[in-house]
């Protein structure tokens, strides 16, 4: 929806005009999985499918709630007292309201707030974080409040992490809110410190498609919490304070004695690389060769870090088949999106491969977007 007709619909919802509307980006990550919680490096780039927020101030501290896609549901919270029960991270409203929470100790106050998005919901494509961050935007923009974006990041990290319980890392939230039109996003989550790699695959002959595989992300939940408590116990028995130092490979393989951590590390440490050298790759304009990067931490996702589920792999060797220059699946696993890399001429026999082949096993139509790095978040009206 346009960001008048939101406007519109705010009208509608409230009897009130907005104030403004804030528009915030979902994400794809090229590479570089299950290395921000470990300190390492990542490399996503913003959406043009993303949360829009129309909001307006309240007088109080309660910030009132709306989505257009929860038709009739409203739900109020007040900033000065947080709920304790929305821990359960079913409820898209503890979003939101944890980022409401979050920033009222910066000094926001109550807003009325209208959520639209045009991002599927866990496709692996950080809606939340896009929630998160649009909501965020429009609530210190409202009370004058500011905070650079790296840390308004950390902000709606924390949200997530506290009051709707995910464990996340930085990366979703970084990417919505610092990418730039044109560019993938290098992101060293150790420092903070970023920098704009220039990524424009069309002007290759290449596309990069996402394929929703409409996979729920069934265990996602547990299985996070899981690999991200794996990784600090291999940094613990390796003596390091995180994965992200581990600089000699063979040594901590053969330093640890349990095959499920050698499996962690070994996945970790060569994704750090993989960005490391993808990152390398698009600066010397070699896009096609990004391939071989996205299928190699694939194989390492599904093989190492033992999160890829049944219709990731089927897209990824489908599309293979059928001409793409490599993919893998993107996000925190067990469910969402798949990214190949393919050429032009190739991308309608791709799309092909890949649904036939679903539908040869009596799944679900996969969903195509075709994906370009657009702008990160920003008021747009
Ligand atoms: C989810 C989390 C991110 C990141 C990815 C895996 O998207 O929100 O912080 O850990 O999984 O790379």
């Amino acid at each position: 929806m346009n960001p008048e007709a939101l406007g519109a619909a705010f009208h509608e919802a409230y009897r009130r005009a907005p104030e403004g509307v804030w528009r915030a980006p979902g994400r794809l990550n090229l590479i570089g999985e299950h290395t921000d919680y470990n300190d390492g490096f990542v490399l996503p780039f913003a959406l043009a499918q993303g949360v829009a927020v129309a909001a307006a101030r309240r007088a109080d501290s309660l910030l009132e709630i709306r989505s257009l896609q929860a038709a009739g549901t409203a739900v109020t919270v007040d900033l000065d007292v947080v709920a304790g029960d929305w821990a359960s991270g079913e409820h898209w409203a503890a979003y939101p309201a944890g980022v409401g929470w979050v920033l009222r100790e910066r000094g926001v106050g109550g807003a009325s707030i209208l959520i639209d998005a045009d991002l599927p919901r866990g496709a692996g494509l950080s809606s939340s974080a896009a929630l998160e961050c649009a909501t965020a935007l429009a609530l210190c923009e409202l009370s004058g409040v500011e905070i650079p974006r790296a840390e308004l990041a950390v902000l709606a990290q924390r949200a997530e992490n506290e009051h709707v319980g995910v464990p996340c890392g930085i990366m979703d939230q970084s990417a919505s809110l610092l990418c730039k039109d044109g560019h993938a996003l290098m992101l060293d989550c150790r420092s903070g410190l970023s920098a704009q790699v220039p990524f424009d695959p069309s002007a290759a002959g290449l596309r990069l498609v996402v394929v929703d595989t409409r996979a729920e992300h069934v265990l996602s939940g547990s299985e996070y919490g899981r690999r991200r408590a794996e990784c600090e116990e291999a940094a613990r028995v390796l003596g390091v304070d995180a994965l992200r130092d581990v600089k000699d490979l063979a040594g901590a393989l053969g330093a640890l004695g349990d095959p499920v951590l050698r499996r962690r590390v070994q996945h970790v440490v060569t994704e750090n690389h993989r960005v490391e050298a993808t990152v390398g790759l698009l600066r010397a304009g070699a896009v096609a060769e990004l391939g071989a990067m996205l299928t190699a931490s694939h194989i390492s996702l599904r093989d190492q870090f033992q999160i890829s589920w049944p219709e990731a792999d089927v897209a990824v060797e489908a599309a293979m088949r059928a001409g793409a220059r490599g993919g893998r699946m993107v996000g925190g696993g067990f469910g969402g999106s798949v990214v190949v890399l393919v050429p032009e001429a190739r991308v309608d026999g791709v799309q092909t491969a890949v649904a036939t082949a679903y539908a040869d096993r009596g799944w679900a139509d996969p969903v195509f977007i075709s994906a370009e790095p657009a702008e990160g978040a920003r008021r747009v009206l």
